[in-house]
């Protein structure tokens, strides 16, 4: 090794014993002719000193040294004198006096700041990573996803699991994302696709007697980006043979509480975590994926709305809607244009309007005044209507009420933003809080209005609730509940599984009610089915996202902070500049044409 150790390690422990470093030179300073820099690598920084009197060599070579050269340093480890001690670092009691300095490489100066947590572009991060991930924050992100993976590998060994590799070359595995196609240069014309996960080849293991299977898996799907998500992602996908829902469930949250007291002791993460229905979670805070550190919980005031002469609220309940919305402690006092403002926030979230009550702060809900009572123009009710609505809404006075009419479908959404924005706005959302939880019983299928047909809610293999199976014969389809389950946390979708269908029969209804063709059926999932004709075992699991998972313990805004190489938005690589075009030998090569 170029160096005895790291230089996060030195301390006061090697005073007086003379040491070779080696790392990048992440600041320089001059001091009355003395040079200090802190030299940095992995695990930290150590502060060298170089003094013109005692080391004359290693001196000029100090002075010439810029940020981000690599040096190699020989020296003794020394106390620092007193008051100038760093507690902020690990090594903040020594230095090191250097006699010998080589340098290792030189470089240019980097087009952003290293050594200081500067607002850099994002473009401009990508495109030198080698460099952003050299900034502490970066390693710190990096490092802490490595001790995630390696937790769960070591969980899960202990359980009885087996990590299994499964092809990246495979054929459509549907998650409702569109694939990713790797043409066949050996068979003109055909095509591999990537797996969107591997669902369907974890299944074929539970068939194949493996009983418990994980592996840290990439999956592909090409579909529109956001901040939590990423064309290609990591997620621990895991089956389990012979379980019902609490098996997976609860070895999941046993993984994940074991693992947040391990890696973030610090974190706030309260347990048991607590289970909500879908219908539960969607009544109380319109969301499948609700944020929980805190309330700020839906009620639905249709009936009292029924009561007013409003237009919107009577035209939306004889169509069949609901009013719905929450209550803002300490919102009494919103101004009329900090009202339009969340109006407007809501609008551009899908919804059409928001009404608003307004509590004065004067007196209490059973004495409310006229003047104590500020509506949305076009609600005018007695102040006795308002202090029903408050009960009802668990409002009380100096609050605001912020109601949302429409079908819950169309409302949800943006009520949902709504809720979590004034969370964060009124500071609810703890930063230190992880607030666990698991939505269960969701509904097997949902309709998609567009195409007219129905979709899987999570995917095709999951089991229909077994005493609702009968109403796959029925027209009620909308109704029947899955053995599908989610984790969420601050408001983020974690992870998601079900217990699957193993029996062809049911396998067959489910997908034609999907709308394959029988001739569709066989063509993509005829090996899996032929499989379930061979002793396939009852079978479930789940499937965490990891770079999820690792953006909400690193505090990161985006998952692209804790992935090393991850792509844009537009799902481009800046760094290697990819996609990018072939040559027509290629192209050729693989029987293809680009057609303009
Ligand atoms: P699902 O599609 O819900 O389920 O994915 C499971 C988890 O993977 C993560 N995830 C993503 N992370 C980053 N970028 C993306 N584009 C992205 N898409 C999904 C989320 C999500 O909760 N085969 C099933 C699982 C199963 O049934 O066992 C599946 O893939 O954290």
């Amino acid at each position: 090794m170029l160096k005895d150790i790291p230089c996060g390690e030195v301390t006061e422990d090697h005073v007086g014993s003379s040491i070779t470093l080696a790392g990048w030179v992440h600041r320089r300073r001059l001091h009355g002719g003395v040079v200090f820099i802190d030299l940095r690598d992995r695990s930290g920084l150590v502060q060298l000193v170089f003094n013109p009197d005692t080391s004359p060599t290693a001196c000029q070579v100090a002075e010439q040294v810029r940020t981000e050269w690599v040096v190699q340093v020989k020296g003794l480890v020394r106390r620092r004198p007193e008051g100038s001690e760093n507690p902020t670092l690990s090594t903040g009691a020594v230095e090191v006096a250097v006699d010998e300095a080589v340098v290792l490489n030189q470089s240019l100066t980097p087009p952003f700041y290293i050594n200081e947590e500067s607002d850099v572009d994002e473009s401009l991060r990508l495109k030198y990573r080698y460099l952003d991930l050299r900034r502490p924050t970066m390693q710190a992100n990096i490092q802490l996803r490595h001790k995630v993976v390696k937790y769960i590998r070591d969980f899960l060994d202990t359980k009885g699991f087996l990590e299994i590799e499964t092809p990246i070359l495979i054929k459509s595995t549907p998650e409702g994302a569109r694939d990713y196609l790797v043409p066949s240069r050996l068979q003109p014309g055909e095509f591999y696709a990537l797996p969107q996960s591997p669902q369907q080849l974890k299944q074929l293991l539970m068939v194949a007697g493996m009983e418990r299977y994980f592996q840290i898996a990439r999956c592909f799907r090409d579909e529109d980006l956001r901040a939590d998500r990423q064309p290609e992602f990591t997620q621990l996908d895991l089956e389990m043979s012979f379980v019902d829902e609490e098996d997976v469930l609860s070895l999941t949250e046993e993984l994940y509480l074991t693992m947040m007291r391990t890696l973030v002791p610090g974190r706030n993460v309260p347990g048991p975590m607590p289970r909500l229905t879908y219908d539960e979670a969607m009544a109380r805070y319109a969301s499948d994926k609700p944020d929980l550190r805190f309330g700020l919980e839906m009620s639905d005031v249709s009936d009292l709305a029924a009561q007013t002469d409003f237009n919107v609220f009577r035209a939306v309940l004889n169509s069949g809607g609901i009013v719905k919305g929450f209550a803002v402690p300490g919102g009494g006092s919103y101004s009329n244009s900090a009202l339009r403002e969340l109006e407007d926030f809501v609008k551009e979230r899908g919804a059409r309007g928001l009404a608003h009550v307004r509590l004065g702060a004067e007196h209490s809900l059973d004495d409310l005044t006229e003047s104590d009572v500020r509506m949305a123009s076009g609600l005018n009710m007695h102040p006795q209507w308002a202090a029903q609505l408050a009960r009802q809404m668990g409002a009380g006075p100096g609050d605001l009420m912020l109601l949302m009419a429409g079908a819950p479908h169309a409302i949800h959404p943006a009520l949902s933003a709504l809720r979590e924005e004034m969370g964060h706005r009124l500071g609810l959302a703890d930063p230190n809080t992880l607030a666990f939880a698991f939505v269960v019983d969701f509904p097997l299928f949902e309709w998609d209005a567009e195409e007219e047909r129905w979709n899987s809610s999570h995917h095709p293999f999951t089991a229909p609730d077994d005493d609702q199976i009968h109403l796959l014969d029925g027209n009620d389809l909308g109704s029947i509940k899955s053995r599908a389950y989610d984790l969420v946390c601050n408001g983020s979708e974690l992870a998601s599984g079900s217990i699957r269908i193993h029996r062809r029969e049911l396998q067959e209804k489910v997908l034609r009610l999907l709308g394959y063709e029988d001739s569709d059926i066989q063509e993509r999932f005829g090996h899996l089915l032929e499989a379930f004709d061979y002793g396939a075992p009852p079978h479930g699991g789940i499937a965490p996202g990891i770079d999820r998972l690792v953006a909400i313990l690193a505090h990161a805004g985006s998952i692209r902070d804790v992935i090393a190489f991850p792509k844009t938005q537009r799902g481009t690589d800046l760094l290697f500049g990819s996609p990018s075009p072939v040559s027509d030998a290629q192209l050729r090569e693989l029987h293809l044409r680009v057609v303009e």
